[in-house]
């Protein structure tokens, strides 16, 4: 059956739908039903089935025979590294890892953060936990100790499993030192930390609270999967919205375990035996669904890459990975591409390894640009394709589903909404409008299986950040436009969120770190075209009256503070120093006029400006980093 009309079988029936694949997840008890309305807006599926992650992800696999298939392959070029774990090994791990973390009173429903880098043991980290039945949340391991200690207090967790250290190419990260900075932060202290020593770096440990990973586990009884109900929380994820608290995104159990699983035939056209790798990290979404549970819910075979696109060693690094470990399905993020054709827009690394095996490459997590895309096609000889997504749903909203059909592509377009989300463009009021009029992306409620059903503790804010605006619809912050074929355009944010390297960053966060250097009056943040990270985050600072030092000097302690409070994952670099910041008459800084100066794009006086001369300031300004050349 073709995509349409497998969208238009989910459209008659969702609930049909979803039970259908439901059928394909081992349950220990079944769902009567899977949709679960009593307390809408508020949606939750499959809630009184009974399930364990874990068991799903990994033991089924072994049960049916297969534990000698690899589960998971480590390729680690920063450590010159490589192995392979099955997933007859996998368990074994996993069990015992859970056993130790039961055995120091970790149960069903605790938090558990894990700060790890891209090591196999990340992945076992968070099926340890889901293994129990507790909740982990993932920090990703650019982000520095401010961030870690917002999100300990925030989901308060019993424990914490870390690594003494990550690598970059360019240094070693001390994650040992930024979590103990964190936990002499937070006002919540976990009651122990589970250590991951690598040979890079071996940390101190703090006597009766931190454990290293092996001792840990050494003679414990490992644990059995703990089955939860449908509707209990796998996971909080956070990510950036418009304020420096970020939100947590809640996963449920069910609907993650039966819509990852249909993705990854529907839409990545992998299953069992197959080798499925996405270039991204544990700490972000695509790394929770495509880097652990999806291929391993499917029975694939995983790769954990820890390395870059370019650097380790070379702009050949992904090709070599695809082709020695004959990876079937691709994803990574269009920067990653980017960064890639820019040191060998000839393709020549391309030409040197035999990539038979890749059958698609998959692009998210930021704007696709036209010339990565045909050139990764015109390379590589395979579909290219652009899909739509966002923490919150933790699956693609639109993508072309090779598994089911591969649709015509319309490059710029990550192509059609995929079943259950019915995508409407709105007008400011609410009306969905014509095809080709650009408005905000909204979906129409209930949410599919395995997205958001609420943030972690916020509910009000949940309703206020997506429900409230468009009521019967869930805003996904995005604008854009639908054509006459039902293609989708994802343009740019309407919110204060951007997106660097593929990272999702807000720049409401970053304002509240300016505004706390000693000298800054105010500040605004905005994010600028570039050519290789999509969007670079600039700041604006004025400064308060009588700080008359070099104002290169408060800009270079400006961008250390946001290194130090955010990580260097900000990658704030730059900063100028301005009199006034333009605003409207009621005092809302226009940020995107200042977006439109910087990048040379056509704007208009906005009507409601206070004083237009401001902003002969900010081009005078802009032009002295370089910027807004013809403006
Ligand atoms: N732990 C610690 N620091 C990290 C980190 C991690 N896991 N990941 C990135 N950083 C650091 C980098 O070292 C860099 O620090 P620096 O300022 O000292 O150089 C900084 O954060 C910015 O990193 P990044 O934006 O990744 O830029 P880069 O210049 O190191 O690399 C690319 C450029 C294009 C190669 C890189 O951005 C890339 O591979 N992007 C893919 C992004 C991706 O997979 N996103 C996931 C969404 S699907
Ligand atoms: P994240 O939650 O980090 O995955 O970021 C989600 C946001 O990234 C979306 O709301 C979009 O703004 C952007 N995004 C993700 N995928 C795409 C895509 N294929 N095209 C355009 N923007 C995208």
């Amino acid at each position: 059956m073709g995509y349409a009309n497998i969208y238009a079988k989910w459209k008659a029936d969702p609930e049909g739908f979803w039970m259908d694949a439901a059928g394909a997840i081992d349950w220990e008890v079944k769902p009567s039903r899977a949709l679960n309305s009593d307390k809408a807006p508020i949606y939750e599926w499959f809630t009184d089935g009974m399930v364990n992650t874990c068991w799903n992800a990994v033991d089924r696999h072994v049960a049916a025979g297969r534990g000698k298939q690899p589960a998971i392959i480590h390729d680690s070029p920063v450590t010159g590294t490589k192995h392979t774990i099955t997933y007859a090994e996998l368990k074994d791990r996993v069990a015992r890892l859970a056993g130790a973390l039961r055995a120091k009173g970790v149960t069903k429903g605790d938090r558990v953060i894990i700060y790890m880098p891209m090591v196999p043991e990340a992945l076992e980290a968070m099926l340890a936990c889901a293994r129990l039945g507790a909740i982990h949340s993932v920090v990703f391991g650019g982000f520095a100790a401010n961030e870690l200690a917002v999100r300990i207090d925030d989901c308060k967790p019993k424990a914490i499993i870390a690594a003494s250290c990550g690598i970059e190419p360019n240094r070693v990260v001390h994650y040992k030192p930024l979590l103990d900075g964190a936990i002499e932060l937070a006002r919540h202290k976990p009651d122990f930390c589970v250590i991951f020593q690598r040979e890079q770096e071996v940390a101190h440990l703090i006597d009766g609270r931190d454990y290293a990973w092996h001792s840990f586990q050494y003679g414990v009884e490992p644990a059995e999967c703990v089955p939860v109900e449908g509707n209990h929380p796998a996971y909080i994820l956070y990510t950036s919205g418009t304020t420096g608290q970020p939100k947590g995104v809640v996963r449920p159990t069910g609907g993650h375990l039966v819509a990852l699983n249909w993705t990854m035939r529907a839409i990545y056209n992998v299953g069992v035996g197959d080798v499925f790798w996405a270039a991204s990290d544990v700490g972000w979404v695509v790394g929770h669904s495509y880097i652990c549970y999806g291929p391993l819910i499917a029975g694939c075979t995983t790769v954990v890459y820890e390395g870059k696109p370019i650097g380790t060693p070379d702009a050949g690094a992904f090709w070599r990975v695809i082709s020695e470990h004959k990876v079937k399905s691709f994803f990574t993020a269009p920067t990653a591409i980017r960064a890639v054709k820019r040191d060998d827009r000839e393709g020549a690394f391309i030409g040197k390894y035999d990539l038979s095996c890749l059958q698609a490459l998959y692009l998210a997590g930021e704007r696709a640009d036209p010339d990565t895309i045909q050139w990764a096609k015109d390379h590589l000889g395979v579909p290219v394709i652009d899909h739509w997504w966002q923490t919150e749903t933790g699956w693609a909203i639109a993508a072309n589903p090779l598994g089911l059909e591969e649709l015509p592509v319309k490059i710029g377009s990550p192509s059609v909404a995929m079943p259950g989300f019915d995508v409407q463009v709105l007008d400011e009021g609410g009306h969905p409008v014509a095809p080709g009029t650009l408005g905000a992306i909204a979906i129409k409620l209930p949410l599919p299986p395995g997205t958001l059903p609420t943030l972690w503790n916020a509910e009000e804010r949940f309703k206020k950040s997506y429900l409230n605006h468009f009521p019967g619809y869930y805003e996904t912050g995005d604008a854009g436009y639908m054509d006459e074929d039902g293609y989708l355009y994802i343009m740019a944010r309407t919110d204060d969120v951007i997106n660097v390297a593929g990272h999702r960053l807000s720049t409401g966060a970053m304002e509240e770190v300016l505004a706390g250097h000693k000298d800054v009056a105010e500040c605004a943040v905005i994010g600028i075209a570039d050519d290789l990270k999509g969007q670079s985050p600039l700041g604006f600072l004025c400064l308060n009256k009588g700080a008359n030092r070099p104002h290169a000097e408060v800009v270079k302690e400006c961008v250390a503070l946001m290194r130090d409070k955010i990580g260097p994952v900000a990658d704030f670099k730059r900063a100028v120093v301005v009199d006034r910041l333009p605003k409207t008459r009621s005092g809302k800084i226009l940020r995107g006029t200042m977006v439109s100066i910087a990048d040379c794009k056509p704007w208009k006086m906005p009507a409601t400006i206070d004083d237009p001369t401001i902003l002969d300031e900010i081009t005078q300004a802009l032009k002295s980093l370089g910027l807004a050349q013809n403006s």
